[in-house]
This record gives structure tokens, C-alpha cells and sequence, in this order.
């Protein structure tokens, strides 16, 4: 097959780590559009690229320079008609989680992506990381009661984040990457109930206008085999936090699961072992992402990739649900 052409819609922030990984698979990618309301954006991405066209519109994007795949890394409020205008040209793509804020704007998608055959991988790249897969060893086949985890932390500085309506909230914005481990180490959840509040984060004082999500939540999720998670998500904090991550308290043992750093197994042998995550310079989880997805689009087999859409919509209905269960009371049946 001839090189792989890669496209991309939005050239913000997260984009800019695909293309860093993106711009290196010389030997079987070429960039060839950059596209971002923002043109200086897509300019950028162009000249450190040194190939392909800039585009503050998408659709010309995609007519004009035909790619075979694209990254779709906008802000969550963005989606709907780029995923459209995608899947009816066929083209594969990665896509960041939150894949949209409108559920069945998403089911859509995944509908059509399934129909039509097309390749797509979702930002989960935690998925990727050696201390997932060393994670997903040590806990099988033991007997797992509790799990708690957390991510609390401060207020990223994107404008969109801020607002519930353009970024659905913490939850579905950020700690989706935890629920969605959660799914992939302990399987599907039944339900979930949620409790969150308001409050410590003063707009004013802080100088966020509009600032409207909630400053933390405490999320219980039943999952299917009997396990019960709770998943604390707080952006309020200023100072210091606790190490954010899983904890997986076993029979015989607890796994510890530092958020992308290490990995701690303590038995009740006394044992203690250490799992530090590797970086291999430019070669870590979203490399791997990145990787695994052109290499699906080249051979045909998609089996590598471990967030397909249809997988990943999996993991925002569980987000929205929270979300729903903060804010009606009820627990929410999945
Ligand atoms: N997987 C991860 O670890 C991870 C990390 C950070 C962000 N994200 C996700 O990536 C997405 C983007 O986040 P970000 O931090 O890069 O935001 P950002 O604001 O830095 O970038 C978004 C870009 O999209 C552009 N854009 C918006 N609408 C567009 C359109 N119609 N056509 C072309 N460009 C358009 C904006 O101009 C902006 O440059 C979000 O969904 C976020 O949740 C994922």
C-alpha cells in the first residue's frame, strides 16, 4: 500500500501529541491537511511538518487533499458534522474522547462507522501503557471486592472546559479516561450512582467566567461481576492532591494503579513489587495508539486496536450516567 495519508481536524492541544507521534511514521504516513478555525493553528502543524496545506475548513480539507484517516481532536462541543462529513467519504479516524457531548449524535456515528467498515480508534491511549497490561495480569483470576479510585486536580486552562455545556464536565471530559479503565480491567458496569458538588471554585476570585461544572463528585458503580468502584473526580483542589489513580483491593492482595506512573503490588505474603511505566523517548501510550491504528488501516486487522468507537461509547454512556445520576438522585440502570 502506498503511504497512508493522515489528515487533521482541530490542531489544539491533544493534536498536537498525535501529531508529534504522526509526523515521525515517515516510512508509511504522510500528513497532507491540517485544518483548525484557528489558521495559525494549521499553519503551525504545516510548518513543522514541512508537507501538506493548511485549512480553516474541514470539508475543503478532506475534498482537496482526499486523506485516508484523520485525527479529530476538537473541543467536545465541536462534534456532530465533522463526524459526518468524515463517514460519508469514508475515511478512517482517531478521534478524542469525549467523541460528543449528544449520546445519540454519537450512537449515530458508531452505527454508520459499523455499517460502512471504517477504521476508528478513540483517545483512550491508557489502554496502551505496559502498567495496564501488567495491571490486567496481576488482577486475573483474583478475587476483587472494592476499587476506589480518583482524579482530582485543578482547572485545566482550555476556554471550553469550564462549561458544562461545551465540555460536559469533569467526569465526561476528563475522568472518563478512569472509568474507561475501569471497564477495560474489571469488564461492564449495571449501574451507577453519583453525588456531587458546588461551591469552593468562586468564578470571580478565580477569574473563570461562566465557570458552571461541578468542583467534585463521588461516583459508585455496580459492575456486572459483583465489584463495586467508587470514583472520586474533583478539579478544586489547588494545592497538593493524592496520588489520582485505582486502587484494586484483592483477597490476597492490593494493586495499586498510579495514574501513567507505576504500578504497586503488595501481597499478604509481604511481598512488594514495583512497576514503573516505561517511556522509550518519542514511544509511549498515544505512540502505541497512533502506531497500532495506521498499521489497521494498512493490514486490514483492526483486532490491536483497544478502543474502537463502538467500545469507547461504551465508556461515555457510563460518564453520562454519573452525570445524569448527580444530577437527578437517582441510580441511573445501564
Ligand atoms: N486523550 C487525552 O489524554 C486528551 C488530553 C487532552 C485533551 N483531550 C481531548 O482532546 C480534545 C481537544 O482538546 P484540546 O486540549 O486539544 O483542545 P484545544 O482547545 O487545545 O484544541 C481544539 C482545537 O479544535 C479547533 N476546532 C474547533 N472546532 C473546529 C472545527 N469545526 N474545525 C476545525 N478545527 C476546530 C479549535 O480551534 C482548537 O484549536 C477534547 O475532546 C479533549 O477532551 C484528550
Amino acid at each position: 500500500m502506498a503511504k497512508v495519508k493522515v489528515g487533521f481536524i482541530g490542531c489544539g492541544g491533544r493534536a498536537g501529541a498525535h501529531f508529534q507521534k504522526l509526523v515521525t511514521f515517515k516510512e508509511d504516513v504522510e500528513l497532507v491537511g491540517y485544518a483548525d478555525v484557528i489558521l495559525a493553528r494549521a499553519e503551525n502543524f504545516r510548518n513543522k511538518a514541512g508537507e501538506g496545506k493548511a485549512y480553516t475548513c474541514y470539508k475543503q480539507m478532506l475534498d482537496e487533499t482526499k486523506p485516508d484517516a484523520v485525527v479529530i481532536a476538537v473541543e467536545p462541543c465541536a462534534h456532530g458534522a465533522i463526524e459526518l462529513a468524515v463517514v460519508e467519504r469514508n475515511i478512517h479516524f482517531i478521534i478524542e474522547k469525549p467523541m460528543d457531548l449528544d449520546i445519540c449524535a454519537a450512537e449515530n456515528i458508531s452505527n454508520l462507522v459499523a455499517q460502512k467498515r471504517i477504521i476508528t480508534s478513540v483517545g483512550f491511549q491508557d489502554r496502551y501503557q505496559d502498567i495496564t497490561d501488567k495491571a490486567v495480569e496481576l488482577l486475573a483470576g483474583r478475587r476483587i471486592g472494592l476499587v476506589e479510585g480518583a482524579w482530582v486536580g485543578g482547572i485545566p486552562g482550555v476556554w471550553w472546559w469550564r462549561k458544562q455545556e461545551t465540555s460536559g464536565g469533569q467526569i465526561i471530559e476528563q475522568n472518563i479516561h478512569l472509568f474507561d479503565q475501569v471497564r477495560y480491567m474489571l469488564g461492564e458496569p449495571v449501574s451507577v450512582y453519583a453525588a456531587g458538588g458546588k461551591g469552593i471554585v468562586r468564578p470571580a476570585e478565580r477569574n473563570m467566567p461562566g465557570y458552571n461544572v461541578h468542583d467534585y463528585s463521588s461516583a459508585v458503580i455496580k459492575m456486572e461481576s459483583g465489584v463495586v468502584v467508587n470514583l472520586f473526580t474533583g478539579c478544586y483542589v489547588k494545592g497538593p492532591s493524592k496520588q489520582n489513580g485505582l486502587t484494586f483491593y484483592c483477597e490476597d492482595c492490593v494493586v495499586d494503579y498510579a495514574l501513567r506512573s507505576k504500578l504497586t503490588f503488595r501481597d499478604n505474603q509481604g511481598n512488594v513489587e514495583t512497576f514503573n511505566h516505561v517511556v522509550d523517548g518519542n514511544i509511549e501510550q498515544t505512540y502505541i495508539l497512533d502506531r497500532v491504528f495506521i498499521d489497521a488501516i494498512k493490514s486490514g486487522d483492526t483486532s490491536k486496536i483497544r478502543s474502537p468507537y463502538s467500545d469507547a461509547l461504551k465508556s461515555l454512556k457510563l460518564c453520562f450516567a454519573a452525570q445524569k445520576s448527580i444530577e437527578t438522585g437517582e441510580v441511573i440502570m445501564l
